[in-house]
């Protein structure tokens, strides 16, 4: 989720690791950081809040003296955007520095240990207690010290470590975040994004996954023998991870978004979750007895899908409502009501009109945020970070993911307090975790685009996949509906949006059984319907929906369960997704419509990335 350079050779590192960053910043990173080593093996140390972008007079005003460095950007996950919480992070002695992109999960336990045994820590982080570590285990050799270090962290980790008492050398290593290294004639990079170093060298070699690397001004050895890799991205492709789209990035990312909003929370023997920043008002939600929930746009479909999950397992009334509707509602609340607030980018007008509208009734607040130390993360009493990574697509796909499965874990912890028994909370604990390899099977589908960040050559925009096969046969009609019943009513309005706002064409979406309420009028050949129906409760009643659409002529295609076969005989098109609980069903069940509102636009010739009309973050009412 942050970005990493290292430099080391004859050439002054500064001015390198700069323009490295820079490649990196169009992502939206909020802070930076740098760590020089001069010839006597000082430390320049500089952090900053803020863009690149805005200190460039006063960065390229800088002296700095140096040919070893690390850099970083960072896009705060644990800790608010300050400067003591920017990379690069340091022991007590100022004698070993850090930057480090993934998450540490147990670090909690490791700094109290460490603070016990004296360390000093300046920052909130996860990641200052890898560096405390490495200070404890180092006795002259940094390598060793790192490989110590990492047998006690559980979690994801690239790091690059550059130390004055062991000078003329990164070590750079990785778990679970990618992590390349940059062959050049007597100079080595290191970086977490090819982006970083493209303009630099094309000779890459992909560090996997408990590989240590010691790179040196004139040599380098990983701890066994790798091959040389040459990319071939150019530079505006690297930025996009290789991808032709960030929303295509960003869609393949979306197994990895749940993954990061779970990471580290769930408690399976206790059928439980660990919400780090509730702990302040987890006394207060023993108290709760009725859950407003406010969104607008993707972030209002998981809010609806949350309402599902919370009556229905947490056994709370649960009510959702746009921002722009909530407010002059005058809805009535009073002590026993918490409203929960579900943006992205945390700063929706319409979404923090209503938290201040809320806040003065003096109603408990929660945010659902992925952007940490935004408005919202500010303004409300406490909250869950969904840790989605920047998301840059105007048409918001991986942070929806990464609000579904907070939601989830809301559900379970509420629930948990409440009525819920432990078997049914380790039953939606051990099903929640597999989801993000369900969701890889998924965009198998999408075989072209399925590779790892590793995967350095261009990724064609359109290959063969069953999805994109279904927008070439579907890219002609005008309208769609997109139809579904309880936890999957509100993935068919966020199919539906997904199409309208980046391909232009007509599409709404509605629940099944409103069909003969209306919609039913309109259907014909040239109006097609996609239909959720994965084996669930409600599987059923969207057949006979199926069928009141198959009678009027109607084309329909179904998003329904894998070993399903009877379907086909029904519908004219049909997409699989895994079998799993029906409260999850939507994480798996969105994947598709994502991807296929994605092909639609790109063979309609859309500006995918950045539709018309449309802004990423609506900061006005
Ligand atoms: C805009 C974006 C949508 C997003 C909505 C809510 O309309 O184009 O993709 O879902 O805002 O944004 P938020 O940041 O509050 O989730």
């Amino acid at each position: 989720m942050c970005g990493i350079v290292g430099y080391i050779g004859k050439k002054p590192a500064f001015s390198i690791l700069l323009s490295g960053l820079k490649r990196l910043e169009y992502r939206g990173y909020d802070s930076y950081g740098f760590c020089v080593l001069n010839q006597q093996n000082e430390p320049f140390l500089y952090k900053k809040v803020g863009k690149i972008s805005e200190a460039e007079v006063e960065l390229s005003n800088l002296k700095v003296n140096g040919r070893v460095g690390i850099a970083h950007t960072r896009w705060a996950t644990t800790g608010a955007v300050t400067e003591a919480n920017a990379h690069p992070h340091f022991d007590c002695k100022k004698d070993i520095f850090l930057v480090h992109n993934g998450i540490i999960e147990n670090y909690r336990e490791i700094k109290e240990k460490l603070i016990k045994e004296g360390h000093k820590f300046t920052s909130e982080t996860d990641t200052e207690v890898v560096v405390h570590l490495i200070e404890k285990y180092f006795q002259g050799n940094l390598e060793e010290a790192v490989r110590k270090a990492l047998k006690e962290v559980r979690g994801t980790y690239g790091i690059a470590v550059i130390s004055k008492k062991d000078p003329e050398k990164i070590v750079a290593a990785r778990l679970s975040s990618p992590l390349i290294l940059g062959i050049n004639q007597d100079e080595f990079l290191v970086a977490s994004d090819p982006a970083a170093i493209i303009t630099h060298t094309r000779q890459v070699i992909n560090l996997d996954d408990n590989e240590i690397a010691v790179l040196r001004p004139d040599n380098f050895f990983i701890l066994k023998e790798k091959p040389l890799t040459t990319i071939e991205w150019t530079p505006e492709e690297a930025e996009k991870g290789g991808y032709p789209h960030f929303m295509l990035k960003e869609i393949m990312e979306e197994p990895e978004a749940i993954e990061n909003a779970i990471r580290g929370r769930l408690i399976p023997e206790e059928g439980s979750v660990k919400l780090g920043g509730l702990i302040n008002v987890s006394e207060k939600l023993r108290e709760i007895n009725r859950l407003i929930l406010v969104a607008c746009g993707t972030a209002f479909h998981a809010a609806r899908v949350g309402e599902y999950m919370l009556e229905e397992y947490a056994g709370i009334p649960t009510e959702v409502d746009i921002g722009s509707e909530f407010r002059y509602r005058k809805p009535i609340v009073d002590k026993k009501t918490a409203a929960i607030f579900v943006s992205q980018s945390g700063e929706t007008a319409d979404t923090l009109a209503a938290l201040r509208e809320m806040k003065e009734k003096g109603i408990l607040t929660i945010g659902i945020t992925n952007v940490v130390g935004s408005t919202q993360s500010r303004e409300t009493d406490a909250g869950v970070y969904t840790r989605s990574g920047p998301e840059i697509a105007v048409a918001s796909t991986k942070a929806f993911l990464g609000q579904l499965a907070t939601l989830a874990m809301l559900t379970v912890y509420l629930g948990r307090q409440k009525e819920m028994g432990l078997v049914m909370g380790k039953r939606i604990i051990s099903e929640l975790a597999k989801i993000p390899d369900l969701a890889r099977n998924v965009l198998k589908s999408a075989p072209e685009f399925a590779e790892t960040s590793s995967h350095l050559t261009p990724r064609s925009t359109l290959s063969n996949s069953a999805i994109e096969k279904l927008a070439e046969k579907y890219k002609d009609f005008k309208n769609f509906w997109f139809i579904g019943r309880k936890y999957n009513q509100p993935i068919a309005l966020e199919g539906a949006l997904k199409l309208k706002e980046i391909s232009y064409l007509h599409a709404e979406g509605v629940a099944g059984g409103e069909l003969k309420h209306g919609p039913l009028a309109l259907i014909d050949e040239n109006f097609p319907t996609i239909a959720i129906c994965p084996s669930d409760s409600v599987y059923e009643k969207m057949i006979s929906n199926i069928q009141e659409i198959k009678a009027r002529g109607g084309l329909v295609i179904a998003i329904a369960t894998e070993g399903n076969e009877e379907i086909k005989k029904l519908v004219d098109d049909v997409i699989y997704i895994p079998k799993t609980l029906e409260m999850l069903t939507p994480m798996l069940s969105v994947i598709p419509l994502h991807f296929f509102a994605y092909c639609l636009a790109v063979l309609l010739e859309k500006d995918v990335d950045k539709p018309r009309n449309l802004a990423k973050s609506c900061t006005t009412e």
